[in-house]
């Protein structure tokens, strides 16, 4: 039987498809690329902005004549849009079969064979976790399951790369967020389920993790007396042989704690890499999102990051045109942007989510065509800081872990059959630097999922361009690029430098 998956979102909705992928893969499922060929078609879904869900409901109706002419395939909405919209979407795409909410994911194979079984005079079937008021924090808590050591490692980024869940839910209710509704309350994983679950990622190959949670610097776990954070987990995972990097997000500001980030400066393995969203610098909008902190809280946090672990390379997400954002307040995130010097930023667009306070409390009032305005300039901000600070890598060495061809080499892959992106010959590849950097550089396709050293000789604002650095018996002789040869005179200034 096959099965079709498109996932939208976040990461942790990519961990989701991995955990159902692996857990329909044992009824006997295999993944197919094309929907016209599945046996089962699922869409995991976000909900976090309009326009997410908007693609859902179109992708929806593009399978309607598929439905009528082949009514034994099994269609079912996963993820944030079945717990938020749930009947909705029967009501506007009634041949599909199946809604399953995030907290209820375990239960999709066992749906989906009693579906199977029942024929074209199936009942459509919908499970969803209880909503923020309708239960006791602990029925509603344990209506929210995740079930994750079930993995794919199809599914995964790459071979070398995984997520670990480290919570779910979130308790924060900032005003624009479905998240709370969606995903339920905060609850943390037990360290040894996560230890053992990165022990096994570690045995399959995987060379990096990246520890997800809503907000994940809030993980706490009490283990009889003892009291887990982050920073001790962090400690327990980096003496796992074969994981090289740790990376975690995504980070709540007030909760950036000074044993986080000695955590961080200390441990090799885990990246300095931050991703600490501030969504608005001025104090009258944060209040009014209710994100618990102010510009000068934010402010402290970071000059105290970047105290504590040289060169971290901290990112950021924005919402420009919150409910009632005047030029003035969003000039305010404009300075703080330019002062701040993020490596980069992810910008949105506000867009009201029914159900969330902002949505009861406050107009969606600043028109879109605002919006967008802001959008660009912040984005044209961030752009230009995000480009100077990568030219500073000019001449410099940075290790790279390999993580496959670039999109430029996937294309001229796809383009010409005859020369697939594994076979043996040079390629662009593209990788990380331990702070998250984007780097690209010609290499051979066993490189991938190593870690190299490469020097870096051009750069913008999302790219470091490199070539592989090659030592000999660890005396660094020359850099080489494996496509175009150094030049001899180029070796022999470079021995020269080493005399
Ligand atoms: N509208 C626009 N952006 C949103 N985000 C969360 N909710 C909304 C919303 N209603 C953004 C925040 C968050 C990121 C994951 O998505 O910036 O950090
Ligand atoms: Fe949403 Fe705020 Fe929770 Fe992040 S911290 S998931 S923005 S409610």
């Amino acid at each position: 039987m096959k099965l079709y998956i498109e996932t939208v979102g976040c990461q942790m909705n990519e961990l989701d498809s991995e955990l159902v992928v692996a857990s329909l893969r044992k009824d006997g499922y295999e993944l197919t690329n094309n929907p016209h060929d599945a046996d089962t078609i699922l869409f995991n879904t976000c909900s976090v902005r309009q326009h997410a869900e908007d693609k859902i409901y179109s992708a929806l109706g593009r399978l309607k004549n598929a439905k009528r002419e082949h009514p034994n395939k099994v269609i079912g909405v996963l993820g944030c849009m079945a717990q938020n919209h749930q009947g909705i979407i029967f009501k506007r795409a009634p041949y599909v079969d199946l809604i399953v909410g995030p907290g209820q994911l375990h239960q999709v194979p066992a749906l989906v064979r009693d579906i199977r079984a029942e024929g074209v005079t199936r009942t459509q079937r919908m499970e969803v976790s209880l909503g923020r008021n309708d239960g006791s924090r602990d029925q509603i808590e344990r209506s929210h399951e995740s079930f994750d050591p079930l993995r794919d490692p199809a599914m995964r980024p790459t071979p070398y790369q995984a997520y670990v869940r480290i919570m779910i839910g979130c308790d924060k209710f900032c005003t624009y967020c479905i998240v709370p509704s969606v995903r339920g309350p905060e609850q943390s994983r037990s360290p040894s389920a996560i230890l053992a679950e990165s022990r096994q990622l570690a045995a399959e190959g995987c060379r990096e993790i990246t520890l997800l949670g809503q907000t994940v610097n809030s993980y706490r776990f009490q283990e009889g007396d003892r009291q887990w954070r982050l920073s001790d987990l962090l400690v327990a995972l980096h003496d796992i042989e074969g994981i090289n990097r740790i990376k975690f997000v995504t980070n709540y500001p007030k909760d950036m704690t000074n044993d986080l980030l000695a955590a961080v400066r200390d441990l090799p393995k885990v990246s300095k890499y931050l991703h600490i969203p501030l969504q608005s610098g001025s104090n009258t909008v944060l209040e009014r999102m209710k994100r618990g902190y102010t510009v000068e809280d934010y402010r402290e946090m970071l000059l105290r990051t970047r105290e504590w672990i040289p060169n971290v390379a901290v990112s950021s997400d924005f919402i420009v045109g919150f409910c009632g954002e005047t030029d003035a307040e969003f000039q305010l995130t404009m300075d703080l942007v330019r002062e701040s010097r993020f490596k980069n930023s992810f910008i949105f667009k506000y867009s009201e989510r029914p159900g969330t306070k902002g949505a009861t409390l406050y107009a969606d009032d600043v028109p879109d065509e605002v919006k967008r305005r802001r959008n660009n300039e912040l984005l044209a901000l961030q752009n230009q800081i995000s480009e100077e600070d990568n030219h500073a890598f000019l001449g410099r060495e940075v290790e790279v872990l390999v993580e496959g061809p670039s999109k430029t080499a996937e294309k001229a892959s796809a383009a010409d059959s005859e020369a697939p992106a594994t076979a043996s010959g040079p390629i662009q590849l593209t990788g990380r630097t331990h702070c998250d950097r984007i780097v690209v550089f010609d290499g051979n396709p066993r490189q991938i999922g190593q870690t190299l050293p490469v020097t870096i000789y051009d750069a913008n604002a999302h790219t470091l361009f490199g070539e592989v650095v090659t030592r000999h018996s660890g005396v660094e002789l020359f850099t080489l690029s494996v496509t175009k040869r150094s030049e001899p005179a180029s070796q022999k200034e470079a021995l020269s430098i080493l005399k």
